[in-house]
């Protein structure tokens, strides 16, 4: 059987052999140290055996004060690389490719006192109110962003992820309500495209040229002052131009609320479907696409070329080997053993 779901992906010299991803999502599951643990050392190692095609971590943050708490995992300091490390190699050895997110969370740090934004302008009451991020945060932070790639490479990490969504750092320099400044990072579309295409410049150079860039990006807030789909389609172009390989399309969450737009299986297809066609750069989707008859549809249809699949993963490790029984397709199982689980069996022994 032939199946779209199940077949191989090449983006620079990295070919996933499916198109399942594990999305970002952050477990809050370490220590202050930001070393990843053995509980997530598990985590990931039971979906890589699970089939995916890859793994995409958790927000790894490029500097403490841009950790969202401090359970997450983090990649600013060079006793952070070896647990990486252990979990890419281990993933590598189940046929699985890892991409390391890089994340600075901004204004949506949960860490008292600290946080830095474009504008002082607090994402609601809890948090606080950021400061507005000097000339020199912002070099140190673009610093931290190509020390971070250098400690992902060290890692053996396959391809990174630019975290630029979700209202963090990146997200918050896009949006118009959030982005004040009167420099010339703030004001039109192309001056508030400047800070995170800085970035985007920064890490490529860094990254060695055979391992793809990524690119989370919030298309759509779908409210006033946030980041519209016709600013997302131009700054996808500059984005292309400036060596992203792909990007992972999302929507939402500049603001508390979240996202405004109805929410059913495969809702945000469509954002990573228009970027696709306006720029021809290779898509994801991601959000409540959990489904084997959806995936093939979508990605047989050219609208995406991956899935970012959460929660259904986080639910079920194996989702990808039950998927692919479903699609009568034999896959190379990390424990081939497992296959006395998914075959017709009667009896299991
Ligand atoms: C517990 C949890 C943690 C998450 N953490 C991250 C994260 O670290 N980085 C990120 O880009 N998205 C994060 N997300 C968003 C997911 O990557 C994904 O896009 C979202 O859950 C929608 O996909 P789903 O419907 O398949 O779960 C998180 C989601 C959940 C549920």
């Amino acid at each position: 059987m032939t199946s779209n779901t199940f077949s191989p992906f090449t983006l620079r010299g990295m070919t996933l052999k499916n198109r399942i991803v594990m999305s970002p999502m952050l477990m809050y599951a370490s220590d202050e140290d930001g070393i990843m643990n053995d509980k997530l050392f598990v985590h990931y190692g039971a979906r890589a055996l699970g089939g995916v095609g890859m793994i995409a971590t958790e927000v790894l943050a490029v500097e403490p004060r841009g950790r969202i708490s401090a359970q997450d995992i983090g990649i600013w300091s060079d006793t952070q690389v070896e647990g990486l490390r252990k979990m890419v190699d281990f993933a590598h050895s189940c046929g699985v490719k890892v991409t390391a997110q890089l994340a600075h969370a901004g204004r949506k740090s949960h860490l008292s006192g600290t946080a830095i934004a474009p504008s002082a302008i607090a994402y609601d009451e809890k948090l606080g109110v950021p400061a507005a991020a000097t000339h020199e945060d912002l070099e140190g932070v673009i610093a931290a962003y190509k020390a971070a790639v250098d400690r992902a490479t060290a890692a053996g990490f396959d391809a990174v992820e630019i975290h630029a969504a979700n209202g963090y750092l990146l997200h918050s320099f896009l949006a118009s309500e959030t982005n004040k400044r009167d420099d010339s990072y703030g004001g039109n579309d192309e001056e508030r495209f400047r800070y995170p295409l800085e970035v985007v410049r920064a890490v490529r150079d860094s990254l060695p040229d055979d391992k793809p860039l990524l690119y989370r990006m919030c298309v759509d807030d779908v409210t006033e002052g946030g980041v519209t789909l016709q600013q997302s389609l131009l700054l996808s172009a500059k984005l292309k131009d400036a060596g992203v390989d792909l990007i992972d399309a999302t929507t939402g969450n500049i603001k508390p609320g979240g996202y405004a737009g109805k929410v059913y299986p495969g809702y945000q297809v469509r954002y990573a479907e228009e970027i696709r066609k306006a720029t021809g750069i290779a898509t994801a989707t991601t959000g409540s696409v959990a489904s084997l008859d959806l995936m093939e549809e979508i990605i047989g249809a050219g609208r995406v070329d991956l899935i970012f699949m959460g929660r259904a993963l986080m639910r079920n490790p194996f989702w990808a080997i039950d998927a692919a029984r479903q699609a009568g397709v034999e896959i190379d199982l990390p424990i081939p053993t497992y296959a006395r689980a998914t075959g017709p069996f009667e009896r299991g022994f």
